[in-house]
């Protein structure tokens, strides 16, 4: 089994990595920063003994999606999971000073995404075979004025995972969408907040094996499903007045 992360360096994608080769499945870590993959793959390869491969990845590369998809086969084999880990949060009043801003954050989170995925499911229609992995968030849940850009971009995401798991349900290629709450990542670094925050090993364990069972969704920390219930269900009269 191969297995294919994006967003290598983010802390959740290296401890889902990590879950993956510990079962022994080949692991190919994409990155924008190649060295950084390259070396994260070394030090996966060395440490549970399983064939690991870095090589570059950028999501608003939408051109070479296709060719980058071919190139992980040749290295690895057919992929037969794909892990969607990049993101982006952006700043949102850079956003709202200048569009191009708000511009980057839809297209990594959203067009980025959809775009690889796309390319994922090609190359696993062929086989009729595969899982794929979307890390969403619970930001997509409901827009907030605090990041509404990026928020909107992974309910979009969101959505889109739906109707991907519709349309390749029927072909045998499953499809989770991951809701992530708060994990400790530099995304949360210097963030304040009452709620628990997950660690990155705690997600991973987590996302591997609702993967394994082949769930279609993932709140985590699961309580989150509990509190965006609450959240959606707040009028919208009132929580416009609401500072969130
Ligand atoms: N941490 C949380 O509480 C939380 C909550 C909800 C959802 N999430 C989602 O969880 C996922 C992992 O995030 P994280 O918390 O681990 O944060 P992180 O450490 O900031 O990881 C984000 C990853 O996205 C990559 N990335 C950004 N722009 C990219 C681009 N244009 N092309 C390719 N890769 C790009 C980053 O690569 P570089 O190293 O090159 O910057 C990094 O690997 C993201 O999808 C995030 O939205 C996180």
């Amino acid at each position: 089994m191969s297995v294919l992360i994006l967003g290598a360096t983010s802390p959740i994608a290296r401890a889902v990595c990590h879950e993956y080769a510990a079962d022994g499945h080949s692991v190919y870590l994409a990155a924008r920063d190649v060295e950084e993959a390259e070396r994260i793959a070394a030090d996966v390869a060395i440490r549970f003994d399983v064939d690991a491969v870095g090589g570059p990845f950028d999501a608003l590369d939408f051109d070479n999606h296709g060719e980058f998809v071919a190139n992980v086969e040749t290295a690895v084999g057919p992929i037969t999971v794909a892990l969607i880990a990049f993101g982006d949060m952006g700043d949102q009043h850079a956003s709202e000073e200048d569009f191009a801003s708000a511009k980057r954050v839809i297209d990594v989170n959203y067009t980025g995404a959809a775009s690889v995925c796309e390319a994922i499911a090609d190359a696993m229609l062929e086989r009729g075979a595969g899982s794929i992995i979307g890390i969403s968030s619970v930001a997509g849940e409901r827009g907030r004025k605090s990041n509404y850009f990026y928020g909107s971009a992974k309910g979009a995401f969101t959505l889109y995972l739906q109707g991907l798991r519709n349309r390749l349900f029927e072909q045998g290629i499953h499809v989770m969408t991951v809701k992530l709450g708060f994990v400790d990542t530099r995304m949360t670094f210097g963030m304040e907040t009452a709620i628990p925050v997950a660690t990155p090993q705690q997600a991973a364990q987590a996302i591997v094996h609702a993967q394994e069972r082949g769930e279609n969704e993932l709140y985590y920390p699961r309580f989150w499903k509990g509190i965006m219930g609450v959240i959606k269900a707040i009028p919208e009269g009132l929580f416009k007045r609401l500072s969130l």
